[in-house]
């Protein structure tokens, strides 16, 4: 993963690198909004099938499982846990016992930028409710520090983490049997809906204080075991798949650069590019394309199957998510770049 840098972006962290040495831990709150790569038990209580809140899911997490789509950590678990929170960030869903100044995670499985994506699994909270719900957290927080421009004050040191899009392409377009989009919008036409439609929710955020985004683009969704299987490549990528990512990621890092110029000192916006931690670019795993649960129709694994001893030889843990020794390769690198935002920004 790497982040785009402008020059001035990176004139600006030289200077303030010089008195920001150990600007570590700045971060008092982080808001996250995304899809089963970061959620962290929203979906349980929904009448849906992507769930996860079953063995073997969570075998290797603390607690078990919690509704997480791996065995053990998320990547933005361990995010967090490097930028110093002692604790998970909560999901809205359930936020007892935690202090939602701190952060909510809002993130649901099968949910996109689209309303309508994931649904023929059931319910899922999409990107728009997401949103929705961080403003009753807002109403929250405003009543607790005592008005709404104290909250926006408060609300513009936190991090904004945006990790979603994966399911608007294969829980919604190339799934033509359950979605008519692609018969609707050349791709191209549907990426630029699905920007158009995540910067009105970014915006939305700002109305409510946020100022500080990490905005990850997509994985290769043409590289994964359920992809793999269902169009039978004999383990080659899905280069259809991988396109749309790649189409996808290109305007969003566009979305992201405008931004930037647009909300010069008034925001600032990263982007992550994740198609960089795709099979082949990870050492140590030799597993790259099967899973390591024993997975069923919907590619998610069938309840209390016992997985696969060498779970950290795996790339995949079911068929569309990551193990956690890979959810933590890929947090290191996450890491660096929050950090490099907490210092512009700080
Ligand atoms: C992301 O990285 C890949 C691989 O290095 C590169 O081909 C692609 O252009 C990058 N995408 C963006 C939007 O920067």
């Amino acid at each position: 993963m790497a982040i785009e840098t402008k020059p001035w972006l990176v004139l600006s962290l030289l200077l303030l690198a010089a008195n920001c040495v150990d600007g570590e831990s700045q971060l008092p709150c982080v808001f996250i909004f995304g899809d089963s790569l970061s959620d962290s038990g929203n979906n349980n209580n929904l009448p849906t099938f992507a769930k996860s809140n079953y063995l073997p899911y969570g075998i290797d997490f603390p607690n078990g499982p919690t509704g997480r789509f791996t065995n053990g950590r998320t990547s933005i678990d361990f995010a967090t846990e490097l930028l110093g929170f002692e604790k998970f960030i909560p999901p809205f869903a359930n936020t007892r016992g935690f202090d939602i100044q701190k952060g909510v995670n809002y993130a649901s499985g099968s949910a996109g930028i689209r309303p309508e994506t994931g649904t023929h699994m059931g319910a899922d909270i999409y990107l728009g409710a997401q949103v929705k719900n961080h403003e009753v957290i807002y109403s929250k927080i405003a009543e607790k520090l005592g008005g709404s421009e104290k909250a926006k004050l408060y609300l513009s040191k936190c991090l904004y983490y945006m990790n979603i899009g994966s399911n608007d392409f294969i829980n919604n377009y190339f799934l033509p049997n359950f979605y008519p989009t692609s018969r609707i919008y050349t791709p191209l036409q549907y990426v630029h809906l699905l920007i158009d439609q995540y910067a009105g929710h970014i915006q939305d955020l700002r109305e409510v204080g946020a100022r500080k985004f990490v905005i990850v683009g997509l994985s290769l969704i043409g590289c994964t075991p359920s992809a793999l299987s269902r169009y039978k490549t004999h383990g080659s990528c899905v280069k259809e798949l991988n396109d749309a990512s790649i189409l996808f990621n290109n305007k969003l890092k566009s979305l992201v650069d405008r931004f930037n110029i647009n909300f010069f000192a008034h925001s600032i916006f990263i982007f992550i590019n994740n198609t960089v931690v795709n099979p082949g670019t990870l050492p140590g795993l030799d597993v790259l394309d099967a899973p390591c649960c024993l997975s069923g129709e919907n590619g998610q694994c069938i309840p209390d199957k016992i997985p696969c001893k060498n779970v950290d030889a795996h790339l995949f843990w079911d068929q569309f998510h990551t193990t956690q020794a890979v959810n933590q390769f890929t947090a290191k690198s996450l890491y660096n770049d929050i950090k490099l935002l907490i210092v512009h920004h700080g």
